[in-house]
């Protein structure tokens, strides 16, 4: 099995290993390198949805999720797919998955089935990089603050994905729980501090108004965008990324009006999230 860092911000591609066929030491290796790098990339995969889960549960237990439309012959599946007909895609602006549950998920692992001819990247952002380019001023300011995070605005009734009723979401009223972080996280592997606010799911930073909250988050979120701390996926048929919520944002492009993109992910646990202090 070989490791390589891709090119950018964040990334690794790992080759020579069959995700049906993981040993001990290549499970460990692969942990390691997903923190390291927040995301690993495999190709050529040959996975069913049995399957990947079976690979998935070799680097933890299963966290389903509840919003997604699952896969027909295994429910513990779900399905990110984009079709002619939809209105716009799944994941389409910068997130962190499960940042809304109190026990946030570990990683996703993400199997591409069908995908577009041109087009349907998927992009990450690197937080490691992210609060490391901060001043010492303001990442010991960050390091006392805890931010909360909801799914209700996307996932809950009325919300986001309701509104536009397009039939791939589900159990809208299971979005119900907020969710209180620290905004800078010690990653619970690699021990490295780690910005841990996203725009999709992050409110308002505790104890402040969501007005006061804005100007600063909207500041970091353009921080963690910055294209240096970014790296772009190519998808084919058969390619797997596996990526770290607790080290990497990530945004699924939307580009590829009129075909199809089928995908089929993963979630694993994670647990509750300690604050960094230098
Ligand atoms: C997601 O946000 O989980 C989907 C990412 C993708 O489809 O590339």
């Amino acid at each position: 099995m070989e490791i390589r860092p891709t090119n950018g911000g964040c990334g690794a591609e790992v080759a020579g290993v069959d995700l049906n066929a993981l040993s001990d030491a290549q499970v460990e290796a692969i942990l390691d390198a997903h923190a390291e790098y927040g995301v690993v990339f495999f190709r050529d995969q040959e996975l069913t949805p049995d399957t990947q889960l079976a690979a998935a549960e070799r680097f933890g237990p299963i966290n389903v999720n509840r919003f997604f439309s699952r896969v027909a012959t295994q429910p513990r599946v779900a399905e990110v797919l984009k079709e002619a007909h939809h209105p716009n895609n799944i994941g389409g602006g910068w997130h962190t998955d499960h940042s809304y549950d109190q026990l946030p998920a570990m990683g996703s692992m993400l199997y591409a089935i069908d995908v577009p001819a041109h087009g349907g990247d998927t992009m990450f952002a690197n937080m490691y990089k992210a609060y490391e380019s901060l001043s010492d001023g303001l990442k010991r300011t960050l390091e006392g603050l805890s931010a909360v995070h909801s799914s209700r605005h996307v996932f809950g009734p009325g919300g986001y994905h309701e509104q536009r009723r397009d039939g791939r979401y589900e159990n809208a009223e299971q979005a119900t729980q907020d969710a209180v972080h620290p905004v800078v996280i010690r990653h619970p592997r690699s021990g490295r501090p780690a910005l841990y606010v996203n725009r999709a799911f992050t409110l308002h930073i505790d104890g402040w108004t969501v007005e006061e909250s804005q100007p600063l988050l909207q500041y970091l979120y353009g921080v963690g965008g910055r294209p240096e701390h970014t790296c772009r996926f190519r998808w084919e048929r058969g390619s797997v990324a596996f990526w770290d919520n607790r080290a990497t944002w990530h945004y699924a492009l939307d580009d590829y009006p009129g075909e199809t993109r089928r995908m089929h992910r993963v979630t694993i646990d994670g647990g509750e999230l300690s604050a960094y202090a230098a």
